[in-house]
């Protein structure tokens, strides 16, 4: 594909070093457009060695070859990265002052944002309604990612990771066998309040699920995640995908509605998350204290099963997965059984959990149950590779190749 990547003045310029390098390596003609602030951080002769063309960043440049309006028709794809605040604003208003600028008015291939800025800049109303005035015109923002800053503050306003911006370039350009496909996965652990700083909650860290999610984004479907408590870190992956909307939840009760809501549209539910089978009687509208008395037991009534509920009003042509987490012992997978047809399930996914296994770890090992009882599937490793496997054994199912 001929690929430009647009290079705007931020610190994070020296990410896309790894980014140009990434697409050069997959075999991609990479045209770097820096624009001429963004010199400051990478100069020229990198971008050049790097993506091996010439690079320039002036209208006045090559004019004979009509290089300000060329590059934008002969692009297949079009990556700015990083996007400043300041590019995003110029982008959002049509501004042509730079080659940069030119090329995205001359270009009709898919344009991919990656913005990185400040957090409050990031979250100014201009910002915002600059983003949201690219999206609307098809642009695809991926990230920003929340974590650490330049200036030593952390929160939303990374640069994306260069294989994260890749990914999601690529899907924006090229479809997959679940394109049309709406998927809600829903994943972490639900979070059961008991008054307003304490609930009962669960180790789930959320990871399978985002795999879950991703492998889908990344097969073409869209996805809506619906997110309970996760582990830091684990959805910044999953969030930079341009086909993934998340929904953030803390209760059993949100994350039922959050999934019913995602449901009614969804060709395939996934219900990754450990979702707490109790909640307290009563929320104490203040904290608990010792000098209230002593607390010998906390009364707890029943949450709905949400994957049962979904299974019961599954519309036509839906199938509906869920994952048991099991300790092990020989009669796991017959419980796992037992627990599909309960539930109702096309397919129920059962894990082995342990203190040190399933939870939090980075492998799994697990079997895919089919509506017969057969296992369909069984798979060993990474969160990633079971995921994979989940997938393979629902397109299966449903006749997708
Ligand atoms: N689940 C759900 N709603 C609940 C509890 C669980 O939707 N209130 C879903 C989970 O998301 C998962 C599946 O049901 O997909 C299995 O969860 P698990 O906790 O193993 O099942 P339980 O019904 O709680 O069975 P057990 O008595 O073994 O805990």
């Amino acid at each position: 594909m001929f690929i430009v990547v647009g290079v705007t003045g931020g610190i994070a310029a020296y990410k896309s070093v790894q980014l140009v390098r990434l697409l050069v390596q997959a075999g991609h003609d990479v045209h770097v457009v820096p624009t001429p602030d963004s010199l400051r951080f990478i100069g020229l002769t990198t971008w050049e060695a790097i993506s091996r063309n010439p690079v320039t960043t002036s209208v006045h440049d090559d004019v004979a070859q009509v290089r300000h309006v060329a590059l934008g028709q002969s692009a297949d794809l079009v990556i700015v990265a990083p996007a400043t605040a300041n590019t995003l604003a110029a982008m959002a208003a049509g501004l042509a002052s730079d080659l940069l600028g030119t090329t995205l008015l001359a270009t009709t291939a898919p344009v991919v944002v990656a913005p990185a800025m400040h957090t409050e800049m990031w979250r100014h109303p201009a910002t915002t309604a600059n983003v949201a005035t690219l999206r609307e015109r098809g642009v695809v923002v991926v990230g920003p990612a929340d974590g650490p800053l330049t200036g030593g503050d952390s929160g939303p306003g990374r640069l994306s990771e260069p294989e994260d911006i890749v990914a999601a370039a690529l899907a924006a350009v090229s479809g997959g066998p679940l394109d049309g496909l709406h998927v809600a996965v829903s994943t972490g652990g639900t979070r059961e309040p008991l008054d307003p700083v304490r609930f009962l909650g669960n180790r789930s860290s959320g990871r399978q699920g985002a795999e879950v999610a991703l492998d889908a984004a990344r097969r073409g479907a869209t996805v809506t995640l619906v997110a309970a408590s996760v582990d830091a870190g684990v959805l910044d992956g999953v969030a930079a995908h341009p086909r993934v909307t998340i929904v953030n939840v803390e209760t059993a009760a949100q994350l039922g509605e959050a999934m019913g809501t995602a449901a009614a549209s969804a060709d395939v539910v996934v219900m990754v998350a450990a979702v707490a089978d109790y909640r307290a009687a009563s929320v104490s509208e203040s904290k608990l204290r010792k000098e209230d008395g002593p607390l010998d037991s906390i009364a707890l009534v029943p949450n709905d099963d949400i994957l049962a509920g979904l299974a019961a009003a599954r519309r036509p042509g839906q199938t509906v997965v869920g994952f048991a987490a099991e300790t092990a012992d020989d009669d796991l997978l017959e419980r796992a059984r037992r627990k599909r047809e309960r539930k109702g399930a096309d397919l129920l996914v059962v894990n082995e959990v342990g203190w040190d296994t399933g939870f939090g770890a980075g492998g799994n090992t697990i079997a895919v149950i089919g509506a017969d009882g057969a296992v369909v599937a069984e798979a060993t490793g990474s969160k990633a590779v079971v995921a994979r496997a989940v997938w393979d054994a629902i397109t299966a199912v449903r006749g997708i190749r």
